[in-house]
């Protein structure tokens, strides 16, 4: 089954034709990053005029990559929730569109969903049941994936998302938006150790996080270093908060296996390209005895190829939209249909 799959959740327009879950025919993403880090994140607006404008040729592409028509395709996925609004309705609306002209069924596609199918993509032998944390912008989510459309979330944020947290430790020290993957390197040049970071936690809530405090204290730092003239080496800083992140994620999603049971970890999302974090779950996971799957870094951020993944399990189940589907900004992922 070919499924055309359309991604418009943030400030990446992309399209991609995926074959029974698992097989790529085609991936293409236009990024908006450029644009967006001139106001030192993602504009709504922006986001959503640069989507309406990209999304007919991002789509062609997707189908003569793949060498398809549209009458070859089985299905028209879309990400529908959640995301910036605006954003969300460009792609649903336009998936709607050419569902209804090419009379193929239409497939709704929770984002974070999607992030998980990524590992569909890149291990053949991936199934459900496994324990997943998600990492991304948005989200920090602990969850039991129990079937391919089955979740039971047991850990997740209480403030900023992991990503989240990257991005404006990154941005106190001086480094561009996004400012995750700056901090990674620069991280590598530095030495552990010299800024002890807290690593909070929720009273009564072990699989929860926390992370603006974390944040807070890197900036806090900054400025206590200004006000006394004083030079904080950034790499060494970097190097710090990255430990404490991972740290922070490995001991409670591994806690979380042992008490839950489980053998098989996924890391998914795009702060799950972090080197650090991959490197810890690494070791955690040798040291427990689990498997471990990650997506490789091209499957980490936002693409269509993962929503064409995961709208075949929710075909199989039979979650197909009509066309009343509608952009929803805000959804977890255990709610089902
Ligand atoms: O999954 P994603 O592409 O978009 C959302 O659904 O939110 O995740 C984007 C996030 C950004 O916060 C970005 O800084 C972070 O992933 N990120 C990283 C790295 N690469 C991307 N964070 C830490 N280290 C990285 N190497
Ligand atoms: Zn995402």
């Amino acid at each position: 089954m070919k499924i055309l799959a359309i991604e418009s959740s943030c400030d990446e327009t992309a399209a991609a034709v995926v074959e029974d879950g698992r097989k790529v025919l085609s991936s293409v993403i236009n990024s908006q990053i450029e644009e967006h880090r001139l106001y030192g994140g993602v504009v709504p607006e922006i986001a959503s005029r640069r989507h309406a404008e990209n999304i007919v040729a991002v789509t062609e592409k997707a189908l003569s990559d793949a060498g398809v028509a549209l009458n070859d395709i089985d299905a028209v996925a879309v990400t529908y929730a959640p995301g910036l609004i605006g954003a969300l309705l460009v792609g649903v609306n336009f998936a709607k569109g050419l569902a209804l002209a090419a009379n193929k069924p239409l497939i709704g596609v929770h984002h974070i969903r999607g992030h998980i199918a990524a590992n569909y993509i890149a291990h053949e032998q991936l199934k459900p049941p496994f324990l997943c944390l998600v990492v991304s912008g948005g989200h920090s989510h602990i969850i039991k994936v129990e079937d391919y459309t089955k979740f039971d979330v047991i850990g997740r944020t209480r403030d900023d998302a992991a990503g989240e947290a990257f991005d404006k430790a990154a941005r106190a020290m001086g480094y561009p938006y996004p400012g995750g993957v700056h901090l990674d390197k620069a991280s590598k040049l530095g030495k552990l150790g010299n800024f002890p970071l807290p690593q909070p936690k929720v009273e009564g809530s072990p699989y929860d996080f926390s992370f603006s405090g974390l944040k807070t204290a890197v900036i806090n730092l900054l400025h206590r270093a200004e006000q006394r003239g004083e030079e904080v080496c950034r790499e060494d800083l970097a190097a710090d908060f990255q430990k404490t992140v991972s740290d922070i994620l490995v001991t409670r999603t591994m806690a979380a296996a042992k008490e839950f049971g489980f053998k098989t970890i996924v890391l998914a999302g795009g702060v799950s390209a972090n080197s650090g974090i991959r490197e810890g779950f690494e070791k955690a996971c040798k040291k427990q005895g689990c498997q471990l799957f990650m997506p490789p870094l091209n499957l980490c951020g936002d693409n269509a190829a993962m929503i064409g993944s995961q709208a075949y399990y929710e075909y199989l189940a039979g979650n197909t939209a009509s066309l009343d589907l509608n952009g929803i900004a805000s959804m977890p992922i255990d709610k089902s249909w």
